[in-house]
């Protein structure tokens, strides 16, 4: 079983033809409420792909709360350890161009009331699978990654987005997972080299060694039309993205992470988690909305042989 420990938010979907400089206002042609926040997400990815999924975090007592637990009831996900906190539902802003490249504002409003506390200890053992991105408190995800440890549970953490984290901390984790942008920031954090305006795709690799050899724990970048690297038991994986034209990338990392969770968590290898995370996170860009566009097991099964390398 997966526990996801994260936010959940309301999302503003608006389709812009182009995201706005600083100072600039654009006329959206379209504008969505739609249920988001990116552990939300990755609980309803990771139920579509096939996973028993519990969601512990927090909304308000406001009618927002309604539309951010839509989409995981309706995938089945269990919310009894949701709790209701007195701050507003968390929101995010969301602009989507003609490209389906995305920018997002959160205000975290309820999830900065989310404990990992109300998830009962008799739910770790060595069995579950505990899911975490970063957008509830960084001390209530140290005290749940601690406990998850302890009692033996896999722990994968998307550093989504990024912040400081200890290193103490990420050496607890079974897996990380970064897109490119996070691994330049983490890798900053802990390597006193300048950042480059432009890098290659040996430095993304090079930097996946280091954040390796530094935590010795998986390490997995997506890179999205490049596909995904990992460097996993002292072994560089590389698997490539699913072909597609997007139509909105908004939660393709959250589709990556929940698929390739679920994978790991009903034992599939690495490689073939990693697989289910490319399909999933593909599929996912085929249509606007970070929920409504996650695909189920039998989609994300129909489309893995046109992987290359099947
Ligand atoms: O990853 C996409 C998500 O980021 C959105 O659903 C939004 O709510 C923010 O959390």
């Amino acid at each position: 079983m997966i526990t996801v420990f994260g936010s959940l938010n309301v999302d503003y979907i608006f389709q812009v033809p182009q995201l706005p400089a600083p100072g600039e206002t654009v006329l959206a042609s379209n504008m969505q409420v739609l249920p988001g926040g990116k552990g939300a997400n990755q609980a309803v990815a990771a139920a579509r792909a096939g996973a028993k999924v519990r969601m512990v975090g927090a909304v308000g007592r406001d009618g927002l709360s309604e539309i951010a637990l839509a989409g995981l009831l309706d995938a089945g996900v269990d919310t009894s350890a949701v709790a209701q906190s007195t701050k507003p539902t968390g929101t995010a802003a969301i602009n989507v161009d003609a490209q389906g490249e995305n920018a997002i504002t959160v205000s975290s409003g309820a999830n900065l009331d989310a404990r990992g506390d109300s998830l009962d200890e008799k739910n770790l053992t060595p069995r579950t699978t505990v899911l975490l991105q970063m957008e509830v408190p960084m001390t209530a995800m140290a005290d749940l990654i601690q406990r998850a440890r302890k009692k033996g549970a896999c722990i994968v953490w998307n550093l989504a987005p990024m912040q400081s984290v200890d290193l103490a901390l990420l050496k607890q984790v079974d897996c990380l997972i970064v897109n490119e942008g996070e691994l330049n920031q983490l890798h900053s954090e802990f390597h006193q080299t300048r950042e480059p305006n432009n890098y290659s795709a040996k430095d993304v690799e090079q930097k996946a060694w280091d954040i390796f050899t530094l935590t010795r724990q998986s390490v997995v970048v997506t890179l999205g039309a490049n596909g995904t690297l990992a460097v996993h038991n002292n072994t560089l994986l590389t698997v490539p993205a699913l072909a597609i034209s997007p139509v909105d990338t908004v939660g393709a990392g959250d589709a990556f992470t929940g698929a390739f969770t679920a994978a790991l968590d009903r034992g599939e290898t690495f490689p073939v988690a990693l697989r289910w995370g490319n399909v999933a996170g593909g599929l996912a860009c085929l249509e606007t909305g970070a929920q409504s566009s996650l695909p189920t097991a039998a989609q994300i099964s129909e489309h893995l042989a046109a992987l290359p390398g099947a």
